[in-house]
């Protein structure tokens, strides 16, 4: 059997990829296809930290007319949510997990403490990171590069519901241009709609690898941790 090409991995999923084909809220047997998945290669002896997003229910940026900073709180809670779906599907499968939440809900969930969540994973728990940073006005993506950083990953996943990054948006064009491979400058420089600024200097800083990938078959994780070259790879 080929083996894994990472040791600890930060996987980022969208609220979206949760939702299933509803777009809103949550599919039960989308989360149980992943969580089965990411059971996959956590049997393969991988370090699996996950950061998850919250659109499914919740998008801070799309409410006109509201603070933004309650609007990003509001966001963050959505998070929460689904970080307790996901731990749920994860244990229903056999998978031991812990969820932190970057703001302290003490009765929910573990705060987010940097040595205990490494400590979690080196014991082979699967770590749910919800909350964003904790902060307004960061996204849940920057969350998953400041978290990769932390917890010293190898990369980041992006699982997303397009299958890589182009130079235009492939569901309304269709000479849109697929990129296999991109430096950290070039996302910046082509304004492409990845990760935010934020989150994409962060990686450039930490040198950390972005893999940005779809999740529409969720086999894709597991092909990303074995080393096939699918999606686009984000770099130096
Ligand atoms: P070890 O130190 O390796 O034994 O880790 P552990 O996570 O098993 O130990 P701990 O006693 O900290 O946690 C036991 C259980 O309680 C785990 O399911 C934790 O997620 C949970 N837990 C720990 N701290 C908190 C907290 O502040 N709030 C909530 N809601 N759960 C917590």
């Amino acid at each position: 059997m080929t083996s894994p090409r990472y040791k600890r991995v930060l996987l980022k999923l969208s609220g979206e990829a949760l939702a299933g084909d509803n777009k809103f809220g949550l599919d039960t047997d989308t989360v149980n296809i992943i969580a089965n998945q990411i059971k996959e290669i956590s049997l393969m002896g991988v370090q699996i930290a996950i950061v998850v997003g919250g659109g499914n229910f919740w998008r801070g940026r799309t409410s006109a007319g509201m603070d933004k900073a309650t609007a990003d709180y509001m966001g963050m809670t959505a998070t929460v949510i689904n970080g307790l779906a996901l731990q749920d599907a994860l244990e229903n499968a056999g998978v031991s997990t812990r969820l932190q939440t970057a703001i302290e809900m003490k009765q929910i969930a573990e705060p987010y403490i940097r040595r205990k969540a490494i400590r979690h994973l080196e014991k082979n728990r699967i770590v749910i990171f919800a909350a964003g940073t904790g902060n307004p006005f960061f996204t849940t993506d920057t969350a998953a590069s400041l978290r990769a950083a932390e917890i010293e990953a190898e990369v980041i996943l992006l699982a997303k519901n397009v299958d890589a990054v182009y130079d235009k948006d492939p569901a309304t064009d269709v000479t849109a241009k697929k990129f296999e491979s991109l430096t950290y400058i070039e996302v910046l420089k082509l304004g492409l709609k990845v990760m935010d600024l934020t989150a994409v200097s962060l990686c450039m800083e930490n040198k950390i690898p972005i893999k940005v990938f779809g999740l529409k078959n969720p086999e894709n994780i597991k092909k990303v941790i074995l080393g096939e070259e699918i999606g686009t790879t984000i770099k130096e």
